[in-house]
């Protein structure tokens, strides 16, 4: 893994956006698998704005998004497709039809999450996979507790992911109660996974992740056995491993 540290939430944008360009530039059909939530939002928007300068081009690159919520359309502003065409897609030269989410809407969430699969094996598996992190180690929609060997599959929120995304919905119980998420197992198959993590509340989740036990207790854990995983983290996120470990450089490398 390798740890790079930003002074703050900009910087952490730009390093993020940085490696993300980087990619496309350098395979420009390449299949990136991404993340909502706010912490990927400023990458985004700096990437949207090197796209709108002529500086990156999307036209031959393809997206897979980690995760969806059950029973939600693409047109609900809740939804990570609504999300993603909102915060990202509406903006570069993406074709559409190459953005993949999956249906939230799907009759048979289990065909679903085999037909997602399928897609990303067809594509020929995710060249790089963005995450954020859960102030629990969760990602994607793999909680504490969660099987490493699953690829995308239907699960159960739990109470403390419903009550901390309700902040989305207009009453805590619109919040959907199942989700569809990429598993540990299609997480790890990306080639490069870049993870992002800003803010005291992920100190400990990130001290935990990578400086723990590899344990299903910590999802994010077994991003230590990737061999192309680096973690951008601003200070507050870091001020637990800059504690616990004397650490003072801006990149650690093991
Ligand atoms: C988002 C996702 C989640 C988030 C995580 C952090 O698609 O799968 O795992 O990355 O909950 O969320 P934020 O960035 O809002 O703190």
């Amino acid at each position: 893994m390798k740890l790079i540290a930003a002074k703050d939430y900009a910087g952490l944008s730009r390093k993020a956006a940085n490696i993300i360009s980087a990619q496309v530039i350098m395979k420009p059909s390449a299949v990136l698998g991404l993340a909502t939530g706010s912490t990927p939002l400023g990458a985004y928007r700096q990437l949207i704005d090197w796209h709108q300068k002529g500086d990156v081009d999307f036209s031959r690159a393809v997206s897979v998004n980690l995760d969806e919520y059950l029973g939600l359309s693409g047109a609900q502003e809740q939804s990570y497709r609504y999300f993603m065409d909102q915060n990202f897609f509406s903006h570069i030269n993406i074709r559409r039809e190459c953005t993949f989410v999956p249906d939230g809407l799907a009759g048979d969430p289990q065909a679903e999450c085999a037909r997602y699969n399928q897609i990303i094996r067809g594509l020929g598996g995710i060249d790089l996979q963005l995450l954020g992190i859960g102030g629990n180690g969760h990602i994607g929609f793999n909680e504490p507790g969660a099987a490493f060997e699953k690829e995308t599959h239907l699960v159960e929120l739990t109470e403390s992911t419903r009550r901390s995304n309700a902040r989305f919905f207009q009453s805590p119980d619109q919040v959907p109660t199942h989700a569809i998420t990429m598993g540990i197992r299609s997480i790890m198959q990306a080639k490069k996974i870049l993870l992002l993590a800003s803010g005291e509340n992920k100190a400990s989740a990130l001290w935990n992740s990578f400086f723990g036990p590899v344990t299903p207790g910590v999802p994010a854990s077994i991003l230590q056995l990737h061999n192309d995983c680096t973690v951008i983290a601003d200070e507050p996120a870091l001020s637990l491993i800059r504690k616990n470990t004397g650490w003072e450089d801006m990149v650690y490398d093991n």
